[in-house]
């Protein structure tokens, strides 16, 4: 393992309002970096997320809200960084791709690919869907309409630029067949192998002509050109960490990522352009990319075309901040798509949340107070013990478990590593009877058992916190040091039957 840790989200266009499908990815993100930032050292670890703010999509939002595109822009990014504000979202730094220093390190690239010869200038004839900034064969755009969006596709000719995509087809596939970690989940990785197995790539048109579309970073090398969104929202990850810099650094002390995260959509941007473009450019590749799945919303994938976004805020509004991130975390397996309902965020609120842990600490700190009138018991437990044993083994052995399921970007694994311990401990106590050892005057037992179920509570607040920091951070705090300061439950149960 690396001994730093720099992980990147998707740069999120600002053309629409964030929803939870966005605020997934960053909080998975969040998660891992306050769990990194744990084991390595604050300084160790590097969180990057932005806004991709150049492009068509943009510029036609900004003229539908009749603002210049960098009003807009200016406006709309705001939304993203109050958004990771308001869901604990802790980034090192937030991107925009219209920074100076950004748009530098673009023409910089642009122009060493183009002195290396891998972008030249060549005709585009062809079909084009002007919404979705998509080129499209004859063959998929059946009945002349655009596979995605259903609109006609206009046909075009222009002078464009290419960048080589073509020549490093074979370093690809090689690089992938040795680096079979690259990719995850593992079904990503076999789709992209399939894909680069199967199809001969053609090279990336990387410009649009400024009268089409002036929302772009200019090409150093022919003025009449912009730099195509994606092409320039990839530079992200290294325009942020300062890549040359003045003093002509390809590498800060970032570089390269140990992981990007985003969703299955632009998986191919990012195991085929983006590894290509580093490739050319003589940069190391990222360790890993890993392409999670969708929120759907019943059958259909949550979007702003299809009007069935929901707004995080609202869901923290009911639920609360952390029910909420623990729900994201916790529901799918993170890769395989899940279908959002807020039925299932109150089934999981109420028996996860509000059954499993709420109770188990309310119980555990109403037992201080009443045996031990608050002060928690000042014994060490021993392993032998026959009472005590198990839970503390099951202790002993939740790191691990979370490290292997957080390593491997499963956060739903973590937790339920987490929830077996909380769930052996609850059950200890329905089986223990405490009320029983206080009638019959067991001090040592009863002050093992509080101790033990105490110990747990600090075990499970501690490994929780890169997932529910608020709810981690208040058990602390009601813990104590040694006298313990009791709350109100931390979730009261959901009555849906009123509703
Ligand atoms: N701007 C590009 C990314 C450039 S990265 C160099 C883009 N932006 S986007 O706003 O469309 O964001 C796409 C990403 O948002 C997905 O990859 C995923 O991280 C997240 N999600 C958007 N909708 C989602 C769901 N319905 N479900 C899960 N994640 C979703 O593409």
């Amino acid at each position: 393992m690396a001994n730093k840790f720099y992980i990147t989200t998707p740069i999120y266009y600002v053309n629409a309002s964030p929803h939870i499908g966005h605020s997934y990815t960053t909080i998975a993100a969040d998660v891992l970096s306050r769990y990194m930032r744990q084991a390595l050292g604050k300084e160790n670890v590097w969180f990057l997320t932005g806004t991709d703010e150049h492009g068509q999509k943009i510029q036609k939002a900004a003229d539908a809200a009749k603002l210049s595109p960098q009003d807009f822009v200016d406006k709309t990014s705001e939304q993203f960084k109050s958004l990771w504000k308001s869901l604990d979202v802790s980034y090192d730094d937030f991107i925009r791709t219209t920074e100076e220093r950004h748009i530098k390190v673009v023409q910089k690239v642009l122009q060493i690919l183009y002195e290396r010869g891998d972008i030249y200038e060549g005709r585009y004839e062809g079909l084009y869907c002007t919404p979705c900034e998509t080129f499209w064969l004859e063959s998929q755009a059946t009945g002349g309409l655009c596979p995605d969006c259903r609109r006609p596709v206009e046909h075009i000719v222009e002078t464009n630029y290419f960048f080589k995509l073509s020549k490093y087809q074979e370093w690809l596939l090689d690089h992938l067949k040795k680096n079979t970690d690259f990719i995850k989940p593992a079904s990503r990785y076999e789709e992209t192998l399939r894909f680069l197995e199967l199809n001969k790539l053609n090279d990336l048109c990387i410009s649009r002509p400024k009268e089409r579309l002036s929302w772009g970073i200019p090409l150093p090398f022919a003025a009449g050109h912009v730099a195509y969104v994606w092409f320039d929202a990839l530079i992200n990850y290294i325009s942020a960490v300062g890549s040359f810099d003045d003093k002509g650094n390809y590498q800060s002390k970032w570089w390269p990522a140990q992981l990007h995260l985003m969703a299955k959509d632009i998986l191919r941007q990012h195991t085929v352009y983006w590894p290509i473009m580093l490739h050319a450019l003589n940069i190391p590749l990222p360790q890993k990319v890993f392409a999670h799945g969708w929120w759907m919303i019943n059958e259909d994938k949550m979007s702003k075309s299809r009007g069935n976004v929901v707004n995080p805020l609202d869901m923290v509004e009911k639920y609360g901040l952390d029910a909420y991130r623990y729900f994201l975390m916790r529901e799918v397996p993170f890769g395989l798509d899940g279908s959002f309902s807020e039925e299932s965020i109150i089934k999981r609120y109420n028996s996860d949340l509000a059954n499993d842990l709420g109770n188990l600490v309310y119980r555990t700190l109403t037992m201080v107070e009443k045996y031990f009138n608050g002060a928690i018991p000042d014994i060490k437990l021993s392993p032998d013990s026959k009472t005590s044993g198990e839970i503390l083994a099951k202790i002993k052995d939740l790191g691990s478990r979370v490290s292997a399921g957080l390593g491997d970007q499963d956060f739903s694994s973590a937790l339920e590593a987490i929830w077996e311990l909380i769930a052996m401990a609850n059950k200890h106590i329905e089986y223990t009877k405490p009320w029983n050892l206080a009638k019959e005057n067991k001090q040592d037992e009863l002050k093992e058992f509080i101790r033990l179920l105490v110990d747990t509570i600090r075990e499970v607040a501690r490994h929780l916190y890169p997932f529910m920091p608020r709810t981690a951070e208040s058990i602390q705090i009601q813990l104590g040091a040694t006298v313990i300061k009791k709350g109100n439950p931390l979730f009261p149960r959901i009555e849906t039957e009123k509703k």
